[in-house]
């Protein structure tokens, strides 16, 4: 079985004294463990602090990015092993708006997911199709050539450890979230993608989010759905409560 995981992407929110002021407000969701998993992803400047508050709280904490390399010249970006050596255990890669503003490469994600896994970092992949794209009849391509792409020469132990957040352009910071059906539809032909690249058994191991104007109130009927396995939080996950009332949308 599949374990759910609800996961706070902060993006390029709060600074630390605000960071910690969510960590003290957020509850201990610790006797929830066994049934859903808890992961908040805050920025860089945040996120030792963010680590320390909530794993003693029964969260995990993931990072928004890093840089494919161990060490070296390269000003201004963060490593895998440190990334982990604060308490990290996942970190988001391949998220849309660094596909779209800062022209993230398939390959480049590629790189970065080879360096992830290499530490011991699990992957939160995101893909997901534009506006235009879904309206042109290309979701299903769009989700799986970034699928294809992001995970080139990826094995299969590894491909199974990967989570997948599959977060439509279009519904990202919105409000206009995917209706629950067509959620399920394209979860469901990334799943697919798993189980001809790597086999049923990889397919069915691997977790698959959806991302999108998630709220409160939406939360629980994504994950009624038999693919989808967690959610992948912006807008709604910035307040303890808000996040909390999601998190609890997967028991
Ligand atoms: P919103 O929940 O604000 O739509 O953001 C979704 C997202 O991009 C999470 O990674």
């Amino acid at each position: 079985m599949r374990k759910p995981i609800m996961a706070a992407n902060w993006k390029m929110n709060k600074t630390l004294p605000e960071a910690a002021a969510f960590a003290q407000g957020m509850a201990d969701v610790r006797s929830l463990s066994d049934k859903v998993e808890t992961v908040v992803c805050p920025p860089f400047t945040c996120l030792a602090a963010v680590a320390d508050a909530l794993t003693a709280k029964g969260i995990a904490v993931g990072a928004q990015n890093l840089y494919p390399a161990d060490k070296g010249a390269f000003t201004g970006e963060v490593s895998p092993e440190m990334i982990r050596s604060i308490g990290c255990v996942y970190v988001i890669l391949g998220h849309s708006e660094r596909r779209h503003i800062l022209g993230e490469s398939n390959g480049f994600i590629n790189e970065k997911i080879k360096k992830a896994l290499e530490h011991g970092l699990i992957p939160i992949l995101c893909v997901g199709e534009t506006l235009e794209e879904r309206q042109s009849g290309k979701t299903k391509e769009v989700c799986e050539t970034q699928l294809e792409g992001s995970l080139k020469e990826i094995p299969k132990e590894a491909a199974a450890r990967t989570v997948v957040a599959y977060e439509p352009v279009w519904a990202i910071g919105t409000g206009v979230n995917a209706s629950v059906q067509d959620a399920q539809e394209t979860i469901l032909t990334v799943r697919n993608w798993f189980v001809q690249t790597y086999g049923q058994e990889t397919a069915a191991q691997v977790r698959i989010q959806y991302g999108g104007s998630v709220k409160p109130e939406n939360a629980a009927e994504y994950m009624s759905q038999p693919d989808i396995d967690g959610a992948l939080v912006g807008g709604a996950s910035l307040e303890p409560d808000s996040f909390l009332s999601i998190v609890k949308g997967a028991l």
